[in-house]
């Protein structure tokens, strides 16, 4: 049997697979891997499934000999040097679909969120602050019918799109690969440049994944040209974000909130966001349901057990 080197504890369900199919290495905590169990584990793997949390680059890669395949527990592989594998012959893998609804289901968790400032409204209830009804008690912004900004629409912004329809909103939209006419017409969205986007929408959403080209790409002039009754909305990455820009941005009042569920620097949290009140901020939960995250745990086996077995992995990015 293969040994596999799981670098975080996946759910019961899936370690419980993984150990039925392969010789399992290392201890998985629930904490991340510090540098030296990846580097100790890389060196006698065949196969790594990594989580977000570890960083898979060319010094890993050159510790291991024997290794075929990086199975990432996630869409996103940002973490992993895919130029580095693919040069070592070695198969990277993701786990899309599985959690394209999921996320998008956070995306308007945030969306109605920081609009209705729900979690400020849980806050006054909790802590016994609250007098009772009142005339202009936590007045936020309307939802429906508003103008919906997505940026990125690859398979989780098209999911955020669908439920717009839900909310009658208009739809517009920025990406690399603009839509057929066909899924615009499906999904009443409309293509524009990304300045137009930012400026026209009362809520702007972010779909793209991190990439030399989509670090940063929300930074000072791009939130300058958002409506000052603007919401912006993370899901994806959060280096396509400048924080200090943002954190600039709401409280200049240039803005007027922001629903975040990635961060540059996690488990940081730029300190000026958390001083915020119009901000909604969440510990990077976007595919954490009990349904997705065994889906993609089992789509990390299959990846694995594939290149193992010297088929096609399914779900391959590289
Ligand atoms: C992903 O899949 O990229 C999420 O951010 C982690 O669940």
């Amino acid at each position: 049997m293969a040994t596999v080197y799981v670098s975080r504890r996946l759910p019961g369900p899936v370690m419980a697979e993984l150990a039925r199919r392969f010789i399992l290495i290392g201890q998985p905590h629930d904490r991340p891997a510090t540098r030296e169990e990846l580097l100790e584990a890389a060196s006698q793997a065949d196969a790594l499934a990594v989580t977000l949390t570890e960083r898979v680059d060319a010094d890993v890669l050159d510790r291991a000999p024997r290794l075929k395949v990086v199975a990432v527990y996630a869409v996103g592989y940002d973490n992993v040097d895919v130029t580095a594998a693919t040069r070592r012959g070695i198969v990277v893998t993701n786990t899309p679909d599985v959690l394209t609804e999921t996320t998008a289901d956070l995306a308007w968790a945030l969306i109605l969120g920081v609009m209705r400032r729900i979690p400020e409204a849980d806050r006054l209830v909790r802590e016994g602050r609250w007098e009772g009804w009142a005339p202009a008690q936590l007045l936020g912004a309307d939802v429906f019918g508003k103008t919906l900004g997505i940026i990125g629409m690859g398979r989780i912004g098209r999911a955020v799109a669908r439920r717009a329809a839900g909310f009658g909103m208009t739809v517009l939209y920025h990406t690399r690969h603009p839509l057929s006419h066909e899924e615009e017409v499906a999904l009443h969205a409309k293509y524009l440049p990304m300045p137009q986007v930012l400026q026209r929408a009362d809520i702007v959403t972010i779909h793209t994944p991190l990439t030399d080209t989509t670090r940063g790409m929300i930074g000072k002039a791009e939130l300058a040209v958002m409506r000052r009754s603007a919401y912006l909305i993370n899901t994806a990455r959060g280096a396509v974000v400048d924080e200090a820009a943002l954190a600039e941005a709401l409280e200049q009042g240039r803005l007027a909130g922001a629903g975040l569920d990635v961060y540059q620097h996690e488990p940081h949290v730029h300190p000026r966001l958390l001083a915020l009140p119009n901000t909604v901020l969440l510990p990077h939960i976007g595919s954490a349901t009990t349904e997705t995250r065994v889906k993609m745990g089992l789509m990390v086996a299959d990846n694995i057990t594939a290149v193992l077995e010297g088929r096609k992995a399914p779900h391959r990015v590289n």
